[in-house]
């Protein structure tokens, strides 16, 4: 029976060099299958390429490393080491010059390895972290020569360790999140099981697992297509709901305060809740809101404010000055204070009042819509208008319409209750128990037609 050799991940680690791989790795993926849906926690493909090498790949200085495995690793690295230095590769744009230099000395014929020596095991195990800490390198990930030697040194370690000939090494990862190590488990010619309590990492693994082999760049082509079918029909069912400005403007978000009724005696006032006053804040950009108490109307009104060379101004007229500023908002850990009479409803009141409308999403206060300009570059800020109430009053309309002409076994809006919460935040305390309750009609409208439509 085969002792249980040390894996190469048990004696060491070319830990440093990998690093800077996963670092580098960051800020140059992109497009890639990995970035289609970023799962948190995701792992980096270099730490994951090289973590499953070194646990497939037992120590060939370890007393009971299988001879084949040190046979066969030895032709391989000795392989590697003379293509490495070949006319015309082009590892050297890619390995660390001390790794290159190391494979110079290598693929000289006196000096090539001999897996029958003992002295030659140490310099087999440390060729083999070389070349880990290159292939970790995003750049090798499909260079075929690394491709070739890893899937080799795989299937040797797997064959060598008892595995039947023919058939490859399993890896298992029972939370595979966003699939990075059964992706590289394939990339190193081992085959892969992933699974994961989430259903949205069990769809991340399937199409990097599954359908993506299976179906190569048809799948990526009949994405783009019906993403793009998806996109123009919605489009054209939503419109009347977005409409555009007058100027051909865009809104691309709409700004939403939920709000209370103020309980300062004989107040009444309606407080739109807001942590902050601040729409833009940048080095060279500053906007904000004022707010205009207006007690007489129970209400209050907005004025979008900007810095001109060190003056805060009034957007629609820049004469206007606004001296010092506040931009705090109405809420401070939970409570309300009124902007009319300056009454502080206290927290568990702005839940009791919150609650009461399943959170207040539908009666909210719309004090911002944010736009794209035909022709320049940029967000702007503008008060809302009488259009944007019109089309966000008809997509309710719409929605309840909807509802009532909606058959089958499930809701049109997702009623399923929400999840209990953490300490900090709980939505039950707020009256959102349904997941439809976090969404305002024209929200529910919009995501039910996309729902609608990818099904279709
Ligand atoms: C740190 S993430 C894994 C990240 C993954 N290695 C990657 O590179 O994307 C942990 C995963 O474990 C999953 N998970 C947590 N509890 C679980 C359970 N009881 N059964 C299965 N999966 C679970 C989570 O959904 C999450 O996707």
């Amino acid at each position: 029976m085969t002792q249980y050799p040390k894996r190469l991940i048990e004696v060491d680690l070319p830990i440093k060099r990998i690093s800077a791989h996963a670092r580098r790795e960051k800020s140059i993926i992109h497009r890639h299958i990995s970035t289609l849906h970023i799962w948190w926690a995701r792992r980096p493909l270099a730490a994951c390429r090289a973590v499953i090498c070194a646990a497939l790949w037992p120590d060939p200085v370890d007393e009971n490393c299988p001879q084949s495995f040190r046979d066969l690793a030895t032709e391989c690295i000795n392989n590697f080491a003379k293509k490495a230095i070949a006319i015309n590769s082009d590892f050297s744009k890619n390995c660390s010059t001390e790794i290159w230099n190391k494979w110079q000395v290598l693929a000289k014929p006196e000096n090539q390895l001999n897996s029958h020596n003992p002295q030659h095991w140490n310099i087999l195990r440390n060729s083999l972290l070389d070349f880990i800490a290159d292939f970790a390198n995003w750049d090798n990930s499909t260079q075929p020569d690394y491709l070739e030697t890893s899937r080799n040194l795989t299937q040797a370690a797997h064959e060598a360790l008892g595995g039947i000939p023919g058939t490859k090494p399993l890896v298992v990862d029972p939370f595979a999140g966003g699939g990075s190590i059964p992706l590289e488990a394939l990339r190193v010619g081992a085959d892969a099981f992933a699974s994961d309590i989430n259903p949205v990492a069990v769809l991340l693994n399937k199409v990097v697992l599954e359908y993506i082999p299976k179906y190569g760049q048809t799948l990526a082509d009949e994405v783009r297509k019906w993403g793009q079918w998806v996109k123009e029909e919605a489009e054209k069912e939503l419109a009347q709901f977005y409409p555009k400005d007058a100027d051909g403007s865009t809104p691309i978000a709409y700004l939403w305060a939920r709000t209370i009724i103020c309980e300062g005696p004989g107040c009444g006032a309606e407080v739109p809740l807001m942590r902050s006053l601040y729409l833009c804040k940048k080095s060279n950009r500053n906007i904000g809101l004022r707010i205009i108490p207006k007690p007489e109307e129970k209400r209050v009104d907005f004025e979008i404010i900007e810095k001109h060379k060190n003056k805060w101004v009034v957007s629609d007229n820049p004469e206007i000055e606004v001296k010092n500023p506040s931009f705090d908002g109405t809420v401070k850990r939970g409570s309300a204070t009124c902007p009319c009479c300056g009454y502080t409803t206290p927290v568990a009141s702005v839940r009791i009042q919150l609650k009461a409308r399943q959170g207040g999403a539908n009666d909210a206060r719309l004090f911002c819509v944010v736009t794209n300009k035909v022709k320049i570059q940029g967000r702007f800020y503008r008060l809302p208008n009488e259009q944007d109430l019109e089309a966000v009053k008809k997509a309710s309309l719409e929605l309840k319409k909807r509802v009532n002409q909606h058959t089958g076994e499930l809701s049109l809006i997702p009623d399923e209750p929400t999840p209990p919460q953490g300490r900090s935040f709980r939505l039950e305390s707020y009256g959102i128990d349904k997941f439809g309750d976090l969404f305002t009609y024209r929200q529910a409208l919009a995501l039910t037609t996309l729902v609608k439509l990818v099904k279709r």
